[in-house]
């Protein structure tokens, strides 16, 4: 029955299309029985707490359990293309689980667009032929959102991939949760808790601006869990003049400081709109020219949104005349330890997706969903954002207890 296949892919499954004239019960009955025995392995996008948890929960169910071999790609996607990879024995894996950042090293490299030797090249051929050559039956990338769309383009172009969700932006479509939020979470509440009495000590404005990238859960989160004044999320464009309003009543009240926390990407009404209409020009560029300027525009408008928490911060200053300072939590929200909760998000993950494989699930990024886990198909994924709901039950809750959103 198998007999015409190709010779050179009988010993791997890694490849799910073959060029001539094969039926696709046949593809069907191959990819059914040709069985694993190597995968691989990278991190891509910014590190998050819990990527080490995951790389072990992957890594030890496809030893342990399955007695497959794992090898591990350096730096993201390069790794791929560069031949950098290491064998992830139990040695290798033994230790990590409560390590931060990465063993592999990551890189927001794009295997459609990679720099190679001052050339911007696509690799997506290479990728593949290295994978084939290699014998790597399919390749894990622990991603965000980007990386599920650099995943789902190389599905595309036959590679067996599954992707797990990490990032502490909590950001990607499709999952309950992705590793590395709940450790950036704990950092920046903490920070929020640490900024309350030197606020309160010199009569202050605190502006403390946390990550997210386009999405509020972070700030959301770590607002409500540290009791900040002021929430400030990509989500709900603000108004300063109430943010204002709201300092001085608390004033008012006999409070005399707030602390103010403000999402990287939050943005005021008046820059909402100028980013709406920027993004409104890509969406309907016509030309590719078009859309180049269009993304000129928005990347020139991005440039002068960096000041933006140090903007707010005078401005706050200038209406309530208490004197403001900024924190600037940045990578320390994203360094250290993982907590317990994504240690164990990311080892469910991990072990998830090394059953998936085994079942040839690919194409897929393991989602969790309640107590369990699920496949998500990528393009489900891919390219997609979870934002906060302006009607969230997180939201609401924040103005139940008087916490101002800037609206
Ligand atoms: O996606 C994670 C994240 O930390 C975002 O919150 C932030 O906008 C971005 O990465 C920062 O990226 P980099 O580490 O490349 O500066």
């Amino acid at each position: 029955m198998l007999g015409d296949l190709p010779a050179g892919e009988l010993g791997s499954g890694f490849v799910r299309q073959w060029p001539g004239t094969c039926s696709i019960e046949r593809k069907y009955l191959f990819q059914m029985t040709t069985k694993i025995k190597r995968i691989g392995i990278l991190t891509a996008g910014g590190d998050s707490p819990g990527l080490n948890a995951a790389i072990r929960g992957v890594g030890k169910a496809a030893l342990g359990h399955y007695g497959w071999e794992i090898v591990g790609f350096r730096d993201g996607f390069r790794g791929l293309v560069e031949n950098r990879r290491i064998s992830l024995d139990r040695a290798a894996l033994s230790g990590i689980l409560t390590t931060g950042g990465t063993i592999l090293g990551t890189s927001r490299d794009k295997p459609h667009r990679m720099v190679i030797n001052g050339e911007t090249r696509d690799m997506t051929g290479v990728i593949r032929n290295n994978l084939r050559k290699w014998g790597i039956d399919c390749l894990v990338c622990l991603g965000g959102g980007g990386t599920a769309k650099n995943a789902l383009r190389l599905h595309r172009a036959g590679i067996n991939v599954i992707t797990l969700p990490k990032t502490i932006d909590n950001d990607v479509a499709m999952t309950d949760a992705t590793f590395g939020y709940a450790t950036a979470l704990d950092i920046a509440t903490e920070a929020i808790d640490r900024l309350h009495s030197t606020a309160h000590s010199h009569h202050r404005i605190i502006v403390a601006e946390i990550m997210g990238h386009r999405a509020g859960w972070l700030t959301l989160g770590a607002g409500l869990a540290g009791g900040a004044d002021v929430i400030l999320i990509p989500e709900i464009p603000y108004n300063v003049v109430k943010i204002a309003d709201a300092i001085r009543q608390r004033s008012k009240r006999g409070s005399n400081f707030s602390i103010v926390a403000v999402a990287e990407g939050a943005l005021s009404r008046d820059d909402a709109r100028i980013y709406g209409i920027a993004q409104k020009k890509l969406d309907r560029a016509a030309t590719l020219n078009g859309k180049i300027e269009a993304k000129h525009e928005i990347a020139a408008l991005d440039v002068r949104h960096q000041g933006n928490t140090l903007r707010l911060a005078a401005q706050l200053e200038e209406l309530t005349h208490l004197e403001s300072r900024v924190t600037i939590l940045g990578h320390v929200q994203r360094g250290g330890t993982p907590c317990a909760a994504d240690r164990m998000l990311a080892t469910r993950l991990g072990t998830a997706c090394a059953d998936l494989i085994n079942e040839r699930r690919f194409g897929v990024m393991v989602a969790a969903r309640g107590d369990d886990t699920e496949p998500v198909p990528l393009d489900k994924v891919a390219g997609k954002l979870k934002s906060v709901p302006r009607d969230h039950s997180l939201v609401e809750t924040a103005r139940r207890v008087g916490t101002c959103l800037g609206d």
